[in-house]
């Protein structure tokens, strides 16, 4: 029989079931040290999508048993010559061609909607560990796609909080934010501030760096800030913001959010922390996120570990985080393919 590829059925529950045991085989390989990936959020794309993302989801099955799966994402609001791509092959089905096979079908979309570039990332080992071998960067470089950003995700360990050095650091970032009020809030954000939160993220990738990768700054409104909170609620993602509010204009100009998946207690991800370029240089990125902190931390007494990725580049965001405690814990690069 061979290889053969077809679309997701979102009602095929026996093979959403296999798909979703892949994906956790695949990272318990390649990321151990990550909890299993949620079901809820990893299912949610079928029927509570992104704003402005289209997805496509197809399977391979090597003599009739699914052996692994990719996803498509099309950007419909902006960077829409561009797809982001998952793509996975089941630990024990590899080096047979269905990862190849995948990646063909997804070309052949990408195609067909007219895109130009497909982007998607893999696990790296860090500087210094090259013992590990991971597949993900040969496949990557074999299909002809071209490394574009080296990320690093960094862990903080929770329970070996330096509390003391934290207290000074917070102290010290107060001083320095003299004019600006603190400010929090879970999962959706308050009206007053939801457009300049959407102006904020909207701006995100004109600073993060990006180094080879061709994309284009997000249309974000305030519109799309609340069909995302949506898609998040429908995963059951939980969100804790913390901000700083310019006192004299009224206007939120910083903020930072950290999120736990619905099926984990003990982990959470270190998302967003941004400043606005005309409120920068009053410790408004180490203020935020040292508050956010106590505040994730006074609703999740379970939390032990955040991660967060930065650009290898990003030198003004690393060295906060170095300095609550965050290091190292794994490589990261995306991969550009242009066709
Ligand atoms: C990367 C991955 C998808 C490859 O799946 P696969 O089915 O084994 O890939 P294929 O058999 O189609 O391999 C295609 C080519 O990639 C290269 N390749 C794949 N795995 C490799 C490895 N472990 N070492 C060296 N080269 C490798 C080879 O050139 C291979 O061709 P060859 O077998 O004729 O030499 C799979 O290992 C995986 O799921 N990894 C984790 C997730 C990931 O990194 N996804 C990729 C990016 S989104």
């Amino acid at each position: 029989m061979g290889i053969s590829v077809s679309p997701l059925d979102p009602a095929d529950q026996a093979t959403l079931d296999a798909v979703h045991r892949m994906a956790v085989a695949a990272q318990a390989v390649d990321e151990p040290d990550l909890p299993p990936l949620c079901r809820r959020r990893f299912e949610a794309p079928l029927r509570h999508p992104m704003p402005g993302v289209d997805t496509h989801w197809w399977v391979a099955r090597l003599d009739g048993v699914p052996a692994g799966w990719a996803r498509l994402y099309l950007h419909t609001l902006d960077n829409t010559e561009n797809a982001s791509v998952e793509l996975m092959v089941d630990p024990a089905y590899r080096r047979r061609g269905v990862g190849r096979a995948l990646h063909e079908h997804g070309l052949r979309l990408l195609r067909e909607h007219g895109g130009k570039r497909l982007v998607g990332s893999t696990v790296t080992a860090l500087p210094g560990d090259e013992s590990r071998q991971l597949p993900g960067a040969a496949f990557a470089a074999a299909v002809g796609a071209k490394p574009a950003l080296a990320d690093v995700r960094r862990r903080l360990d929770v329970t070996a909080l330096d509390r003391p050095r934290l207290a000074g650091l917070l102290a010290e970032a107060r001083e320095a934010s003299a004019g600006y009020r603190g400010v929090r809030w879970s999962d959706h954000t308050p009206e007053e501030y939801v457009a300049d939160v959407a102006y904020l993220e909207g701006r995100l990738l004109l600073d993060a760096p990006l180094g080879d990768l061709e994309w284009e700054q997000e249309k974000v409104d305030a519109e799309r800030i609340r069909g995302t909170e949506r898609a998040l609620d429908a995963r059951g993602v939980r969100r804790y913001s913390a901000g700083a509010v310019h006192e004299a204009s009224g206007r939120l100009v910083a903020w930072s959010m950290v999120s736990l998946d619905a099926s984990s207690t003990w982990h959470a991800w270190q998302q967003i922390t941004i400043v606005d370029p005309d409120h920068r240089g009053h410790r408004l990125g180490l203020l935020t996120k040292i508050e956010n902190l106590e505040h994730a931390l006074a609703h999740e007494p379970e939390l032990r570990v955040i991660d967060t990725y930065n650009a290898a580049a990003n030198t003004h965001m690393i060295a906060i985080n170095e300095q609550l405690g965050y290091r190292p814990a794994a490589g990261s690069t995306d991969w550009q393919l242009t066709i």
